[in-house]
């Protein structure tokens, strides 16, 4: 019994204007092999990359659901490309759709909807020219970040300001370098995590917490997550999963990602950071479309730690996603076997 499943993959050279560009490209390739590999064991794989040409390459595929891992073709809404040309073409798939992926690229706009619905996030300012006059009731230190991107871009040791002036200069440099708005938060001088979720609604696990340490860390990068941590100080970071926390903490750090999971409206899948100050936590954001290359991305770590194979976290996101939407999915169909 199987479903024929269309696995969408970006190309290589989608963002080829970024050095980045092709370490991503060869990860992204081999998750998806991977997972194509896994899946193939019980269903009908079609492997779709995605291009200009994705419409019509989706229809012809006749495929029942879509395992999506496309970050979309170019843009400010691009992860929200592929959803929203799967539900025009009425087709089931993975993962979050067209609005929640629009809102967890844009940090500023899920920042407004947590603190809307009281889910904690560190306290804020948007720029979008650099005109607005400052908020006052913000307190230094603050970091300033491009609102719209990931991956650390834009986030440096000095992305940290300690007062107005600094701030200002701050903004203005980012406004000229990134697609606007530049986002301002207080600084929360504390622990990092970071949460994987799959699920829905009240039968999501959250897998065991995975706490960034910065401790070994050379003071000069910075003692966060910046860019140059990410990329060039990964053997000084420590990963420790599950972190060493107490249940309370525990407690609340699952509470307020389960609720921000539901309020920004993702689907299936997702990974939240979280910083924890004085036994508060504080949402920071939320990938929607989290990387999973096995070994390597957090969410593939963590799942280890929950006695998950790869095998079993690839095939639970699916299920997840098959519950969700059954009622749009056709019978399964029953294996053609050549005699
Ligand atoms: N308000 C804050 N207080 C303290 N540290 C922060 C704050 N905001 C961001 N950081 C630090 O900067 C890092 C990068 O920030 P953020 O997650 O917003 O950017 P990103 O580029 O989207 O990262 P990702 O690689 O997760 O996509 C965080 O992991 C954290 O270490
Ligand atoms: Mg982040």
């Amino acid at each position: 019994m199987y479903y024929k499943i269309g696995l969408l993959f970006d190309g290589p050279n989608m963002e080829i204007s970024k050095v980045e560009a092709k370490y991503s490209d060869q990860q992204k390739k081999d998750t998806m092999e991977q997972i194509y590999k896994i899946l193939s064991k019980n269903h009908k794989i079609v492997k779709i990359q995605v291009d200009e040409k994705i419409s019509e390459n989706l229809v012809k595929s006749g495929v029942d659901i879509v395992f999506n891992l496309s970050t979309g073709v170019r843009g400010e809404s691009r992860q929200s490309q592929i959803p929203a040309l799967l539900e025009m073409l009425g087709i089931p798939y993975v993962g979050s759709g067209i609005l929640a992926h629009s809102l967890a690229l844009n940090k500023a706009m899920a920042k407004e909807i947590f603190q809307y619905h009281g889910v904690p996030t560190p306290a804020f300012q948007v720029f979008q020219t650099g005109e607005e006059s400052f908020d006052t009731k913000l307190t230094f230190p603050l970091i300033a970040k491009p609102a719209c991107e990931g991956s650390g871009f834009g986030i440096h040791k000095d992305s940290v300001v300690y007062d107005e002036q600094g701030l200002m200069k701050k903004v203005n440099e980012l406004l000229g370098k990134y697609e606007p708005p530049v986002l301002v938060e207080e600084f929360i001088e504390g622990r990092e995590f970071t949460v994987g979720v799959i699920g829905n609604g009240k039968n999501k696990r959250i897998l065991p917490i995975l706490e960034i340490d910065f401790e070994d860390v050379p003071e000069e990068v910075g003692k966060f997550y910046t860019f140059e941590v990410k990329n060039d100080f990964g053997d000084q970071t420590k990963y420790h999963c599950p972190a060493p926390i107490g249940s309370a903490l525990e407690k609340s750090i699952m509470e307020s990602v389960s609720r921000a999971f539901d309020v920004l409206g993702c689907k299936d899948i997702a990974r939240v950071d979280v910083l924890v100050k004085n036994d508060q936590p504080y949402i920071i954001e939320i990938n929607s479309l989290p990387g999973l290359k096995p070994l390597h991305s957090d969410l593939p770590k963590m799942a280890v730690v929950a006695e998950l194979s790869y095998k079993e976290l690839i095939m639970e996101i699916l299920d997840v996603a098959i519950e969700r939407q059954i009622d749009r999915l056709p019978e399964f169909k029953p294996k053609v076997i050549n005699l």
